[in-house]
């Protein structure tokens, strides 16, 4: 008696994950596997992978066309959360397991397959991200992770793989693991592994060199809606076009880079250098409109709830109550930030520098320094009188 009668397997085309498929069959008893390959804009030619799947073994071999969800249903609730994981990192690649998830268990549910199967191991964010929204949805699948549980080098596993038939990789397989996606590029290993070492500029491939940048600035137009972004330079246009399109821009710009030592859910430190120049962008100039449109109170009310946000898509809640019920809260807020963001861009950097709202609380008679300034400022006086209260009379008892 197998672990599972029927599988459905997410796969990306590379050697783990079509290891994975005689593995299942031959080692854990599995009799029919069925890969699932979600394009989330990771640029892949689908079509080989395809046919791979099933050379390797799997009886059917889906593809799944995920790339206008990922951006509307994941990328821009995130951006509305302007969710930053440890202030920095924009979870392009976190934001991408929950759907996939989704994908493996609607996959599971149509084919009646008894568990789904992913290739990440042990150490790693997304094992957690995967088995958790797999959970969620689905409780009674059986989540199966052979290479969480396999003790096979690099090496073993490509020995392993030929074993059955599959290719060992052509190319010198680089040092890196690479993940990718629309929203963009997570590189972490080899060389990346000394915190101290400088990331060679071949890992980058969506983000130009400084040296490499235009000399003239550029300046975007961002309009968003609601939170969301519609436009760029008052060309409409719908959420993956404008994301690619945005990416090539700050791309070329040099913008969208981060190097940086971050907390895995498991506990490990890890350096992974990230490439995300249109989501870096978007969630700063959604932050900015904000600032114009959204009350003191509610803006630094949710500050707070940005960071628990982005704590829940790193560590694998995307499905759960408490996500649900920030989403409610975060929606709400959203209800007037619509307006205009300008953006200049130029070497490395992409700076907010003008912003406009029909819903703008800001009131340049009463920011004004000139003639019809409408701030009453004898009331000044009396404010600070009575904020200063308890100042006054803990500096008299302490000090006086
Ligand atoms: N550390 C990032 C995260 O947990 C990215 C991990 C993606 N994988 C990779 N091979 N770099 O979201």
């Amino acid at each position: 008696m197998g672990r599972a009668n029927k599988v459905v397997l997410a796969y990306s085309g590379g050697v783990d994950t079509s290891v994975c498929i005689p593995y299942l069959r031959e080692e854990w008893g599995v009799k029919e596997i069925i890969t699932l390959a979600a394009d989330l804009g990771q640029g892949d030619e689908l079509g080989p992978i395809q046919e791979k799947a099933l050379r390797c073994g799997a009886v059917e071999s889906l593809v799944v066309d995920g790339q206008e969800e990922f951006a509307r249903d994941y990328a821009f609730r995130s951006i509305q959360a302007n969710a930053l994981y440890e202030n920095r990192y924009p979870l392009s690649t976190a934001l991408a397991r929950p759907l996939i998830a989704k994908m493996l268990v609607e996959a599971a549910e149509k084919y009646g397959a008894d568990a789904v199967a992913h290739g990440c191991t042990a150490k790693g964010n997304d094992q957690v991200r995967f088995d958790l929204g797999i959970l969620a949805l689905n409780p009674n699948l059986k989540v199966l992770a052979p290479a969480r549980e396999w003790n096979m080098s690099r090496e073993e596993t490509i020995a392993y793989g030929e074993k059955f038939g599959i290719e060992s990789p052509v190319k010198k397989s680089s040092p890196y693991s690479i993940d990718r996606n629309l929203l963009g590029r997570s590189i972490e290993a080899g060389p990346l592994e000394d915190p101290m070492t400088e990331a060679p500029e071949e890992v980058y491939l969506m983000t130009k060199a400084i040296a490499d940048t235009p000399d003239e600035a550029e300046y975007v137009d961002i309009f968003f809606e609601k939170g969301i972004p519609v436009s760029l330079n008052g060309l409409t246009l719908g959420p993956v076009a404008l994301i690619s399109r945005l990416n090539e821009i700050a791309g070329n710009h040099g913008v969208g880079r981060l190097d940086m030592i971050e907390n895995r859910v498991v506990g490990i430190k890890s350096r992974e250098i990230y490439e995300a120049p249109a989501l870096l962008v978007l969630i700063d100039a959604h932050r900015d409109l904000e600032s114009l449109t959204l009350t003191k109170d509610v803006s630094h009310y949710k500050r707070s709830v940005e960071e628990t946000y982005s704590h829940i898509i790193y560590q694998g809640l995307w499905y759960s109550p408490l996500k649900e019920a920030l989403d409610a809260f975060i929606l709400k807020t959203q209800e007037r930030v619509t307006g205009l963001v300008r953006v200049k861009f130029l070497k490395g950097n992409a700076r907010v520098v003008g912003r406009q709202s029909d819903y703008a609380i800001y009131d340049p008679d009463l920011a004004t320094y000139g003639a019809d300034d409408r701030f009453d400022h004898k009331a000044a006086e009396g404010f600070i009188y009575i904020w200063g209260l308890p100042t006054r009379v803990w500096a008299q008892k302490t000090r006086g």
